[in-house]
């Protein structure tokens, strides 16, 4: 096998050893707690769970009623291995549909297991089919393929709860996305995330590792989030501010090359600060539509990395504090006259 061969396979299964992290049940019920009252009578895609050792199938199982779900449907994607002459072997992807019935989850699945055609992959038509059908994705996608998985979900208008690694705020369609308020971050981030059951090969390298009373080996990144379109009721909450710009203005330094200046730290935005303000990308974690305005990423006008005095040192959102901005003065011209008495 030629180099490029051999190169291409060894990066093939970094990419599924990086996928390979499977959600604990402790971790869903942490987040699913803040969305209750949101699955009602609702069809819930797992399209990435094998429903034998999904725990995101687990939880909808055991909540199903609680949750008032119409149904649950969970896809598992075969992936397929290939023999020496490079030829797909056969393993099928493979979908359970719940709904509702009073079995044990073993019988469950053996009597309602039904086959794909194909891999089971998420992109292929049978799971689409089933996607479309459905009402909310809820799962842990493979990273490697998370901005093709969101905006899988975004063309076809899903509801979604999912984890993804924190750096995906940082892709430009993510967001874009949640600049446009399509998608926002949900309750749990970094060690609000408590680990991911990883297999008996998976290379811990240094990073934070324990077994658990069933003998899981559990890995903590630390680094991944929920990325949701479900509302939750932290969004509403106003970021407390309580510090001031003026008469500290040299705690804000103006960017070389956008008007705006630079905060380091979420606490630290001022609050009497009219204009646009250069904050840390953990902003998002306390973000609420109605308090700020997101208006760019990263870059300054002249599209490169916001700079002051030539350096950059962090990536910044730029945002405007929405309480503070003046309406534009046709607004304030038509309130006027709406207040004006009838001659
Ligand atoms: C990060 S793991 C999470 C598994 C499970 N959702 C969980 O949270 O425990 C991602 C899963 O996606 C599956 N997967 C990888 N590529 C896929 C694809 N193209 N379509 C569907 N599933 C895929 C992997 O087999 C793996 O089980």
């Amino acid at each position: 096998m030629g180099r490029a061969g051999s190169n291409s396979l060894l990066h093939a299964a970094k990419k599924s050893k990086n996928d390979e992290f499977y959600t604990q049940l402790s971790d869903i019920e942490r987040e699913l707690e803040h969305y209750e009252g949101q699955f009602e009578g609702k069809v819930v895609y797992c399209n990435c769970d094998d429903p034998h050792v999904s725990n995101f199938f687990e939880y909808f199982f055991q909540n199903f009623k609680r949750l008032g779900l119409k149904q649950l449907i969970s896809a598992c994607y075969q992936e397929r291995s290939r023999d020496l002459h490079d030829t797909a072997m056969n393993a099928s992807g493979f979908f359970v549909t719940y709904s509702g019935e009073n079995k044990e989850k073993d019988e469950v699945i053996s009597e309602n297991i039904a086959y794909f055609e194909g891999d089971g992959d998420f992109r292929s038509e049978e799971s689409i089919e089933l996607l479309k059908g459905s009402d909310v994705v809820v799962t842990n996608p493979p990273f490697s393929l998370f901005r093709e998985y969101v905006d899988q979900l975004v063309q076809h208008q899903k509801d979604f709860l999912i984890i993804g690694n924190v750096n995906a705020i940082t892709y430009k369609e993510i967001f874009k996305l949640i600049k446009d308020d399509g998608a926002w971050l949900g309750i749990n981030l970094g060690r609000g995330i408590s680990g991911f059951i990883v297999p008996e090969h998976y290379g811990l390298y240094g990073t934070e590792v324990r077994i658990d009373e069933k003998e899981n080996r559990i890995v903590s990144p630390n680094n991944c989030l929920w990325l949701t379109s479900l509302d939750h009721a932290h969004r509403h909450h106003d970021i407390d501010l309580t510090k001031t710009y003026y008469g500290c203005e040299r705690e804000y330094p103006q960017y070389d090359n956008y008007d705006a200046i630079n905060v380091n730290k979420t606490k630290d935005i001022p609050k009497d600060f009219q204009g646009i303000m250069g904050v840390p990308i953990t902003f998002l974690h306390k973000y609420n539509p109605d308090q700020f305005e997101l208006i760019k990423f990263r870059k300054g006008d002249d599209d490169r990395d916001l700079s002051i005095n030539g350096k950059c040192p962090y990536f910044r959102i730029l945002v405007r504090n929405r309480r503070l901005v003046s309406p534009p003065p046709s607004a304030v011209s038509n309130v006027e006259v709406l207040d004006e008495e009838p001659a």
